[in-house]
């Protein structure tokens, strides 16, 4: 069968691998893809928006099973369309990705089913908003009710700084329509997890957990980005506080959006806190997360192409995953997350043994044939191990082998795992 990844960066680099890997699979494409992804998949040039187009190329070339990757498409209702044209597709429709694309609904459908999540309150006026502030105080966590491109929370340590972002928000209208409403939430302490599933309607198969880090620096320090890197499994945290959630979150989330008429097919992505009452949501994802896809995939032994067609077809697939871990650090081009460097050529990626991954975003070929950078996150490297340890260790002995003028990774992913006990 034929199998189409929509998407662009290196989750769906990590798709069309791993889907390339299956044995029922005879090609791959990948709509618009990039440059780096031309060893496991066929590019196809149509973008993501282009859904008349994407529709076509399907049909006329039988594809079989086609993968959303990104949020936006998703909330266009690329899925719809798919689905009104008779073909398979995995990503849910557009009222289903309304978990990821409203935050006030998210909250409010997690209020409505008893899901744990921190307390909140939705505004569209200014003199509401900072009157709840007031009577609230600070830490406080201020969002924007739509997609702002992982730019629309503020965790806010004073009430100056959460009024600054609230005016922003709703008087400035600094992200438009999707800052129309925001969420005030109150601030949860605890450690971030990333739990993903596959989902068709009331079905819930849960993934292996990874760990990401959002913010540029060492330590967790700077300004957040899209990810600068991840890992899996995340042995600090006990397996039944993973199936806690999978309990409390996952599979009534699942529930409830069926019960509202949304059902939701395709990965569900819960974003936890781990607090000391136990996980609550931070946020809902409709897609698979991005860099964690990257460091979950390389750990599933089983067939992610079988696993998915079983999940669509009322079957409960059981998936197997390898005991190993995985490390992914992501190098970014000079000047990220803020206006970033791009052309620089990326040499030392094909000395790299053939164990090591490298998955591709902001990269391209030039036309000597080398990689080189197009802004932002360049790629993500990622190595196996027995341990956090020897996997990170492996990864970083890699990455100091790539040489690329400007480009930067954080020295320390992991490190969470590797402050507390880990027992193989
Ligand atoms: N209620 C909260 N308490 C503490 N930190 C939060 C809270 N909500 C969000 N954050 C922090 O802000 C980050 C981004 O928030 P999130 O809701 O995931 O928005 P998005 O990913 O859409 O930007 C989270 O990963 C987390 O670190
Ligand atoms: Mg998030």
């Amino acid at each position: 069968m034929k199998v189409l990844i929509i998407g662009r960066g290196g989750r769906e680099h990590a798709l069309c691998w791993k889907v390339k890997q299956s044995p029922l699979v005879s090609e791959v494409f990948a709509a618009p893809g990039n440059d780096g992804m031309e060893d496991v998949a066929a590019r196809v040039p149509i973008q993501e928006s282009e859904q008349e187009t994407l529709v076509q190329f399907a049909l006329e070339n039988e594809i079989a099973l086609t993968i959303i990757g990104p949020e936006a498409p998703l909330l266009e209702g690329l899925a719809d369309r798919f689905r009104q044209a008779g073909l398979t597709v995995f990503g849910p429709n557009r009222a289903a990705a309304e978990i990821e694309g409203s935050k006030a609904f998210a909250k409010d459908l997690m209020r409505k089913h008893g899901i744990p999540t921190a307390e909140y309150a939705v505004f569209e006026d200014y003199e509401e908003a900072r009157t709840y502030l007031q009577e609230k105080g600070a830490p406080i966590v201020v969002k924007a009710d739509g997609p702002a491109s992982g730019k629309g929370v503020i965790v806010a340590q004073t009430i100056a700084e959460a009024e600054a972002a609230l005016r922003e928000m709703l008087l400035e209208h600094r992200f438009g329509e999707a800052s129309a409403k925001v969420v005030l939430e109150e601030f949860m302490e605890g450690e971030e997890l990333s739990l993903m599933a596959l989902v068709h309607g009331e079905k819930v198969i849960p993934l292996e957990p990874a760990q990401d880090h959002k913010r540029a620096y060492d330590g967790d320090r700077g300004p957040n980005t899209g990810g600068m890197g991840a890992y899996s499994p995340v042995p600090h945290i006990p397996i039944t506080i993973i199936e806690q959630a999978v309990e409390t979150i996952l599979k009534p989330c699942a529930r409830a959006l069926v019960q509202e008429g949304r059902p939701f097919t395709g990965v569900l992505y819960a974003g936890l806190m781990i607090t000391k009452d136990g996980p609550k949501v931070v946020e809902f994802n409709a897609r698979f997360g991005d860099p964690e896809t990257q460091v979950v995939l390389p750990r599933m032994e089983s067939d992610l192409v079988e696993v998915i067609l079983r999940v669509l077809d009322e079957q409960r697939p059981t998936i197997n995953w390898t005991e190993e871990a995985v490390v992914g650090v992501v190098a970014a081009a000079e000047g990220y997350p803020g206006k970033s460097e791009t052309g620089a050529v990326i040499q030392g990626l094909d000395e790299l043994s053939p164990a090591v991954l490298v998955f591709h975003a902001g990269t391209a070929k030039n036309q000597q044939g080398q990689f080189v950078t197009t802004g932002g996150r360049a790629f993500l490297l990622a190595s196996r191990g027995t341990t956090i340890q020897t996997a990170k260790d492996a990864a970083y002995g890699c990455l100091e082998r790539v040489r690329c003028p400007g480009i930067y990774y954080r020295t320390d992913i992991g490190y969470r795992a590797l402050k507390n006990r880990f027992v193989p």
